[in-house]
């Protein structure tokens, strides 16, 4: 396993770090088609319970969880005893203010830290990432132009408590450092501005390079950068990179995906097919510019875990071709920003 500094700290995080929102029965992100039987949703558990086992014993060190996706239970169970559990960097998702609440609360942050230092057997947690959803953003306005607006033009009253808090939480020897979860790269421009994060966690793959826009300047202010969901879940792997080949009922068959594989094609055509497979090439894409320090994806069994940390071996695309597929993407058009977990 090769490690990478969390911008110039001396955090030095695994390229591959385990996203723990989907390897348990009980994940509450996840869409399924049709119901599991309990000889089933066993069977996944035990898978999922090995997919984190591997990935300790293969060299990752660090999970990204949060008490929200309904999985944590397992994570508690595995690191109870784990020899490796004081080593592991967890990074924690919090949210506050969610959507329509009127301001930040600095109880959520606490209690957030609090919960996950129980449940995850820790001293620490070595990141915060702060997703912002309000104040007084309804759901529909999420991903539109007003509701970002009203997310930048609060952050001046956010960022005194919620310095104050993480402050108090690291002086306390809780947390290490916090770094924005922004909806928009406007936003997250805003965020760095105020000084108070030490990074920034966006999604970033072939089809969504957006992440693009804030990383030479995370590089130059020596700041990090985690890659979510570097195989856009699930989409950009041999198995669902051909569409058409796909079971009936898989998801990605659903219309909501329609924008992601005509752009998807459009990458093809313009950059070929990868010499190595296609989920190889999702997750050294999503390494090839230094500013990444991780990439946060899920693994649900053992084979997962073993093809990502061989994908991680060091030889990464050049960070131009992230500004070729970017260009792209300006050019056909970002698909329309959503939560993709309904779709
Ligand atoms: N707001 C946030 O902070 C936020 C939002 C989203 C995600 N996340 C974090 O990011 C993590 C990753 O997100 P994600 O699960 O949506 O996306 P992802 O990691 O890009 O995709 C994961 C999916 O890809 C498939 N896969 C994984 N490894 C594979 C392999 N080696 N070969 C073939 N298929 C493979 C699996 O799907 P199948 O088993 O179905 O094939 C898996 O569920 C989450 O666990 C979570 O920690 C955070």
């Amino acid at each position: 396993m090769r490690y990478r500094k969390f911008g110039n700290t001396d955090l030095a995080l695994s390229e591959v770090c385990f996203g723990a929102m989907r390897f348990t029965s009980t994940a509450d992100h996840v869409t399924l088609t049709g119901e599991r039987t309990s000889q089933e949703a066993e069977q996944q558990n035990r898978d999922g319970r090995r997919a984190v086992e591997a990935a300790l014993s293969g060299g990752v060190n660090c999970i990204h969880s949060s008490g929200d996706y309904g999985t944590r239970w397992m994570l508690s169970e595995i690191l109870a005893h784990h020899p490796k559990r004081k080593d592991i960097h967890h990074i924690i998702k919090m949210t506050s203010p969610d959507y329509e609440e009127e301001k930040f609360d600095p109880q959520v942050l606490r209690n957030d830290v609090e919960e996950a230092l129980r449940d995850l057997h820790t001293d620490r947690i070595a990141i915060v990432q702060h997703l912002q959803r309000g104040p007084h953003v309804p759901k529909v306005e999420a991903y539109a132009e007003v509701g970002d607006q009203r997310r930048i033009d609060a952050l001046p009253e956010i960022i005194g408590p919620l310095q104050e808090t993480f402050a108090e939480l690291k002086k306390e020897g809780k947390v290490g450092h916090l770094i924005t979860f922004p909806h928009t790269m406007g936003y997250a421009q805003a965020a760095l501005d105020s000084g108070a994060y030490a990074g920034v966690a966006h999604f970033l793959n072939l089809v969504e390079p957006e992440a693009l826009e804030v990383l030479d300047r995370l590089e130059r202010e020596g700041k990090g950068f985690l890659a979510i969901r570097p195989l856009l879940q699930g989409m950009l792997t041999d198995k669902r990179v051909d569409r058409d080949s796909l079971p009936e009922n898989d998801l990605k068959r659903r219309a909501g995906w329609d924008s992601r594989y005509a752009l998807l094609d459009r990458i093809r055509e313009r950059i070929g097919d990868p010499k190595v497979s296609w989920t190889t090439f999702a997750l050294q894409f999503a390494l090839a510019h230094n500013a990444v320090t991780s990439l946060v994806a899920s693994g649900n069994n053992v084979h997962q875990v073993e093809a990502m940390l061989e994908a991680c071996q060091g030889q990464y695309p050049s960070r131009e071709l992230i500004k070729t597929v970017y260009d792209i993407v300006e050019e056909v058009g970002m698909p329309p920003k959503a939560d993709l977990f309904g779709l």
